[in-house]
């Protein structure tokens, strides 16, 4: 495709992510081998073209019908109907905000209905490529901190703490499936599943701090978890622990990711999503930067961050990484290390949700993934 005709649906905070991301493209990597049109933006919201940059705006989804490629940015109760919808009236890419939809049942239909009609798909489970994660990944592949024993990870925010925050969709099981386990915790899901393999047994307790939130007619219930805990076990006996919270005073975006070996240990700190940082046994040592290198690993993250000097930004970077992915894809270009998640990676990740919540209904027992 030398000119891809990019439409995108809900022009909310992650929609303008990705609007970026399309803008910065072609300036950060000029070996793109495409063009990319800003073509038809779905939106309800009467919004300056000058700004968006989408030569069309519509409400009407049918519209979207001569689109290369549907980016949907809609809140999550959202998603499951466009997909029909874009797929029945044949557009053949799609890229998904996470979760695909975040119920199981719904997620199982998406991966068939995609996969019966070849349709090219990935979800924006974009943490996959900061380059700390695949440098981790890669260096736990080649045994560097031995067999793993167990993990644990983290992602705090603070953004629901103000109890006069308004309730809206995240704070609704209908609307979003779920609460900071759906919103915060797949990122997790993804990271544990994509490093260190499959989930097959968790244990969970989520809590629900704020119970009612201000709306137009007063207040509402929030039927949805603030913060949640899970215990996981991973296929070959490892174990770990997993937590997220919106409600995390002095957190404003705290993510760790770290691994226990039996020859070291290496944790991923958001701080830093350049490198993870690395302890070896052997020689008492710390270690942080290029000491081991993987080729195809550094050229993957070559080829889709920004030269250092374009940099927008970590989750900037990581979302334009993940869309630049999927443009090379539909191009046939592939990478050498980097698995972006496609529609089975979020079906998979939601059966883990489903257990937890299975499992926190039940006073924290244990139910297995099946
Ligand atoms: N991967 C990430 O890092 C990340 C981060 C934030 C949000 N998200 C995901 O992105 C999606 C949107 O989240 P957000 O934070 O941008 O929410 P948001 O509430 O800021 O924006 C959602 C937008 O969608 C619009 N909208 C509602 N119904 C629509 C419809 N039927 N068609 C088109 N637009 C519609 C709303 O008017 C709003 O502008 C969610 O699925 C969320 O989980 C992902």
């Amino acid at each position: 495709m030398d000119k891809i005709n990019v439409s995108l649906s809900g022009f909310g905070t992650i929609g303008k992510y990705h609007t970026l991301a399309y803008k910065c493209l072609p300036l950060c990597h000029e070996d793109i081998g495409c063009s990319i049109n800003l073509y038809k933006l779905l939106t309800s919201k009467s919004l300056d073209k000058h700004i968006t940059g989408f030569q069309i705006h519509t409400n009407n989804i049918e519209d979207l019908y001569d689109t290369d490629m549907l980016d949907i940015c809609s809140p999550n109760f959202v998603h499951k109907e466009q997909i029909k919808k874009a797929v029945g009236m044949g557009i053949k890419n799609i890229y998904c905000e996470k979760p695909l939809s975040g119920i199981s049942d719904e997620e199982k239909y998406l991966v068939q209905l995609a996969d019966d009609n070849k349709i090219t798909n990935q979800v924006a489970l974009m943490m996959r490529f900061y380059p700390a994660v695949s440098r981790t990944k890669r260096l736990i592949e080649d045994g560097v901190i031995g067999n793993v024993i167990n993990f644990n990870c983290h992602m705090y925010h603070q953004s629901y703490l103000d109890p006069k925050r308004p309730i809206s969709w995240r704070l609704r099981k209908d609307k979003s499936s779920g609460g900071a386990l759906v919103d915060l915790g797949i990122h997790m899901i993804d990271l544990v599943r994509y490093i260190l393999g499959d989930i097959v047994e968790t244990r969970a307790i989520t809590s629900t701090v704020i119970k009612k939130r201000p709306c137009k007619e007063g207040y509402m219930d929030v039927d949805v978890d603030d913060f949640a805990h899970l215990d996981l076990v991973l296929k070959p006996g490892i174990t770990g622990t997993l937590e997220v919270s919106r409600m995390a005073a002095g957190h404003g975006d705290d993510i760790i990711f770290q691994v226990f070996g039996t020859e070291g240990s290496i944790t991923v700190d958001g701080k830093d999503f350049e490198w993870p940082v690395v302890y070896l046994l052997k020689d008492n040592t710390w270690l942080k930067g290029d000491f081991k290198k993987y080729f195809d690993v550094e050229d993957d993250i070559a080829l889709l961050m920004p030269p250092s000097k374009f940099s927008l930004g970590w989750m900037m970077n990581a979302h334009m990484a993940s869309i630049y992915s999927f443009i090379l894809k539909l191009q046939g270009r592939k990478l050498k290390y980097i698995t972006p998640a496609c529609f089975e990676d979020s079906y998979q990740s939601s059966l883990i949700l489903k257990a937890a919540y299975e499992s926190a209904e039940n006073g924290g027992k244990a139910v297995k993934i099946i």
